[in-house]
């Protein structure tokens, strides 16, 4: 332990923070969404409030990167396919998705927004740092290597599962409808939380595709947020509705 630099202090400090994370939100879910409730002081407009969240994961990696050595490096390009995989996620989280939203416009709290900055923050700055800063440029070869090739499938799978999950609950609401009702259809007939486990795939190709303890760390941090939320919204839907689907999980199929 003495030999860690205080940036993989850092980091082992980040992991430990999501899991005392991640048990808390098993007994307070985050307040917005099924969870939004008062006691969590004055709520915003959900699409700035989601834009303003997002921003520092959607710029720090590629500032890190236009300031690093690695953009000016002749065999930087696959540091080059990382920022593009990034960007291509978080331009779509950050100035997409929120546009796509139907229901409640502030249905969600200023605390949230607030914690998502510092976690969107903490992310960025640790994927960027450790892959242009600490790490040299990967050889043009890893784009070919087996953890590569299996990590950017899994990436994109992850990321197209995420996308039409997300499309399927919009398309349970027309505009200006609030109302929420049983998502059915694609891996919603056996989770509850279809996006939330696309994501989870695509961070997992993230952390493979890198091979990098930032990316590691990374995938820990969305699924201490994302399983104790997808618990809570799955317990919700039973609890709502008594025709839900009995077999279906709330995150993992056939498991969790
Ligand atoms: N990387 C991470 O750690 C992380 C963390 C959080 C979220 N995310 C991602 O961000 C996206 C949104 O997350 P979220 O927590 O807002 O997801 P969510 O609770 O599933 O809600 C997504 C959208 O669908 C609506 N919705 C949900 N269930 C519905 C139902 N049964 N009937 C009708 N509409 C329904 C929600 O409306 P309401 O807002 O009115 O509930 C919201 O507009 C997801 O793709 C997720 O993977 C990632």
């Amino acid at each position: 332990m003495d030999t860690l630099t205080p940036f993989e202090w850092f980091m082992l400090g980040w992991i430990v923070l999501a899991l005392i994370v991640s048990i808390a939100l098993f007994f307070v879910p985050a307040p917005y969404g099924k969870f939004a409730r008062r006691g969590f002081g004055p709520r915003v407009n959900r699409i700035v409030g989601w834009i303003v969240m997002e921003t520092p994961a959607a710029w720090l990696l590629v500032i890190i990167f236009a300031l690093s050595e690695h953009v000016s490096h002749p065999g930087a390009m696959v540091s080059l396919v990382f920022v593009v995989l990034w960007q291509i996620h978080y331009l779509y989280r950050t100035y997409l998705f929120p546009f796509t939203m139907r229901g409640d416009r502030a249905n969600i709290t200023l605390l949230t927004v607030v914690l998502g900055v510092v976690f969107n923050f903490g992310n960025g700055f640790i994927n960027g740092y450790y892959l242009f800063e600490i790490r040299d440029p990967l050889p043009a070869d890893w784009l070919t290597d087996w953890r590569f090739l299996i990590g950017v499938s899994l990436f994109f799978i992850g990321l197209g599962t995420n996308i039409h999950s997300d499309t399927i609950l919009r398309s349970l609401r027309r505009p200006g409808d609030a109302q929420y009702r049983i998502p059915n259809g694609g891996l919603f007939n056996y989770i509850s939380q279809a996006n939330y486990f696309g994501e989870l795939i695509e961070w997992a190709g993230w952390a493979l595709l890198t091979w990098s303890p930032a990316g590691l760390t990374f995938f820990i941090w969305t699924a201490s947020n994302l399983i104790p939320r997808a618990w809570s919204n799955h317990r919700w839907y039973r609890r709502t509705f008594p025709d839900y689907p009995s077999h279906r999980k709330a995150i993992i199929p056939f498991i969790f």
